[in-house]
């Protein structure tokens, strides 16, 4: 979604500002623009519709040497992809970037007489609001911005110039991310700290409800009610290799790629495979309140949602008497749910920014539940408002399809578990399975990836042209089906649903045509007979069926055999969906499609 980046010091703002930007363009965006002020209070403003690459034309009649500045990209949400609606807006002397929605932008809107509006977006109603403090010099930049966001409801991430000061930034945050970059003789700013990587690895991360005043030698932060605010100074870990494509032609397949070492990233020092002992710091629970627990609300969006729906089927299988239920972030938080007391509730999210997760998250803690964070992003807003929690430290996902953090995610949740099982005194005869294939895990994919990565590029070429699709398995196979179903429609367009096998009866299987290919998720075990009986009745009607299974016997005439050469049984699944990634990832690529950055969707989903 929405990017911010900003520069103050002595080098050229508008290289940093362009370079940032395109950083971030991995969150999804429609549009972009930047500012830059010089000594003498000319300003620079370009803004353009599309691609960061518009932008850079309109830069190459436009370069300036200044050393002040603010840029965007924007994911629209109130008003159309236009020039008019990109970002940074102004009002008088002043220029604004905003990430997030002010929801009572019409409200405010009819209390702006002075100001003719020439967009249709909630941000220029701020900009105008903020302008209405400072245009008769009655207040500073910074205090302008402060009385306004006074009268703001919803949330922001801005930062903001004014060609009268063209040495300061303010930059202000409620519920969207805003990092401030310590340089020497230089401030940076950005939304995401990916832009800051290779310039600064000090940062300071603005909690909500706070406002700093940013020149290239000083940082001042307070908070709305004028406390004053000591910042601490964090490092950035993430480094350039991870951010960049390092030889793959798209993160995708990059992030694809990389799963055997993130997994193993996300295992290191947990897993302790010759004693069947897994060890997770992070939650923080006591044993004693590890067997207290009764029940698992497991919240997510999107991918993080199926990672919860798979992990949950898992949990059940070795934890006694606890009931799990995973749940749709965006639907959760308005539902009436009842939490017993004797829960922990599980918030899952890659980007650790998800709006409604992260909504979730506070109603859940209002009821005074325990709240443990699946994240990846380190010092992300969700990362730093849950109880406790377990990193997955897959390192940046850039690609807005998530791959390698749903893995992780899966396996951290798996991990909680067992912690929990191994408190209630779970017999460690029942666990050690679970743990041996775990720390086998690493291996497998490695091994997944290599042997079958050619086979499913040649199987994609095949049902390219395909327009629909239907994923089916049955137990831990139906929510990875499901899983399967997201990736290829997210980033090829192909209309993809995902059933239970048992449910084909009821209802799907009066789909299949020749318009449709079938995709099977076909694990080993004691419901893989009644599978096959279900493949057969695909069959009987003519589908254009592929099946992934571990199961040497498979012998039905399906259009493709996908079968994965490996011993681990228990978390199949997990290979499975590294297939159908692969094959969404290839799919999409034989469609000549932006497979990165799919149209209409985001990395980080920071509004409602
Ligand atoms: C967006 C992304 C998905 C992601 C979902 C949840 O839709 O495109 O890939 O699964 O948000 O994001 P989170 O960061 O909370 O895991």
């Amino acid at each position: 979604m929405c990017g911010i980046v900003g520069y103050v010091g002595d080098k050229n703002a508008q290289d940093f500002l362009i370079s940032g930007l395109k950083r971030l363009e991995y969150r999804g965006y429609d549009s972009a623009g930047i500012v830059t002020l010089a000594d003498k209070g000319d300003v620079t403003l370009l803004r353009a519709k599309g691609k960061i690459a518009n932008l850079e034309e309109k830069l190459a009649k436009n370069k300036r040497k200044d050393s002040i500045g603010v840029g965007h990209t924007r994911w629209a949400t109130h008003g159309e992809p236009s020039e008019a609606n990109a970002h940074p807006h102004r009002a008088g002397d002043i220029y604004l970037v905003h990430n997030g929605i002010i929801e009572n932008y019409k409200e405010l809107k009819g209390t702006l007489k002075g100001h003719e509006f020439k967009s249709e977006t909630d941000t220029e109603v701020l900009v105008a609001l903020i302008n209405s403090f400072y245009k008769d010099g009655k207040y500073s930049l910074v205090d302008a911005v402060v009385q306004a966001l006074k009268l703001v409801k919803g949330t922001y991430g801005i930062a903001v110039v004014s060609s009268k000061k063209p040495d300061e930034i303010v930059v202000a945050r409620s519920g969207s991310p805003l990092i401030i970059g310590v340089g020497n003789g230089e401030t940076l700013i950005a939304s995401d700290a990916s832009a800051l990587v290779g310039h600064t690895k000090r940062a300071i991360y603005l909690n909500d409800g706070e406002v700093a005043l940013v020149k290239k030698d000083s940082i001042e932060v307070k908070t709305l009610n004028a406390e004053p605010v000591s910042a601490k100074v964090e490092e950035i870990e993430t480094n350039l290799s991870a951010i960049q494509k390092g030889g793959f032609e798209h993160f995708m397949l990059k992030e694809i790629m990389e799963q055997p070492d993130s997994l193993a990233e996300t295992l290191r020092g947990r897993i302790d495979a010759k004693n069947a002992r897994v060890h997770l710091g992070g939650p923080g629970l006591s044993e004693a309140e590890l067997r207290k627990i009764k029940h698992l609300v497991i919240v997510g969006c999107g991918t993080a949602y199926h990672a919860g729906l798979l992990a949950g089927y898992y949990i059940e299988q070795f934890t006694p008497e606890i009931t799990i239920e995973t749940v749709i972030a965006s639907e959760y938080r308005y539902r009436s749910a009842y939490i017993p007391k004797d829960s922990v509730a599980l918030i899952v999210s890659q980007s650790g920014e998800t709006a409604d997760t992260l909504a979730c998250l506070r109603e859940i803690k209002k009821q005074g539940i325990k709240t443990i964070g699946i994240v990846n992003a380190i010092g992300s807003t969700i990362a730093r408002e849950v109880d406790g929690g377990t990193y997955v430290h897959v390192g940046p996902e850039i690609s807005v399809a998530s791959t390698k953090a749903f893995t992780s995610q899966v396996i951290a949740m798996v991990m909680f578990g067992l912690t929990i099982a191994q408190a209630k005194g779970v017999k460690p005869g029942i666990l050690k399975p679970y743990i041996d294939e775990i720390d086998k895990m690493p291996k497998a994919i490695e091994e997944t990836l290599d042997s079958l990565s050619k086979k499913i590029k040649e199987i994609s070429k095949k049902y390219k042209d395909y327009e629909h699709s239907i994923y089916l398995g049955r137990d831990i196979a139906y929510p990875t089906s499901m899983e399967g179903a997201l990736k290829l429609k997210e980033v090829s367009y192909i209309d993809a649903n995902a059933y239970a096998f048992g449910e084909l009866k009821h209802g799907p299987l009066a789909l299949v045509d020749d318009r449709f290919f079938e995709m099977v998720l076909l694990p080993k075990g004691a419901l893989y007979d009644k599978a096959v009986s279900n493949i057969q009745e695909v069959l009987a009607r003519g589908g254009h069926v592929i099946v992934m299974t571990n199961a040497d016997n498979f012998d039905l005439p399906v259009e493709n055999i996908i079968k994965i050469p490996t011993d681990i049984e228990i978390f199949v699944p997990i290979l499975m969906n590294i297939i159908s990634q692969l094959f969404a990832y290839y799919m999409t690529v034989a469609k000549g499609l932006n497979v990165d950055q799919p149209r209409n969707l985001a990395k980080s989903v920071t509004v409602e």
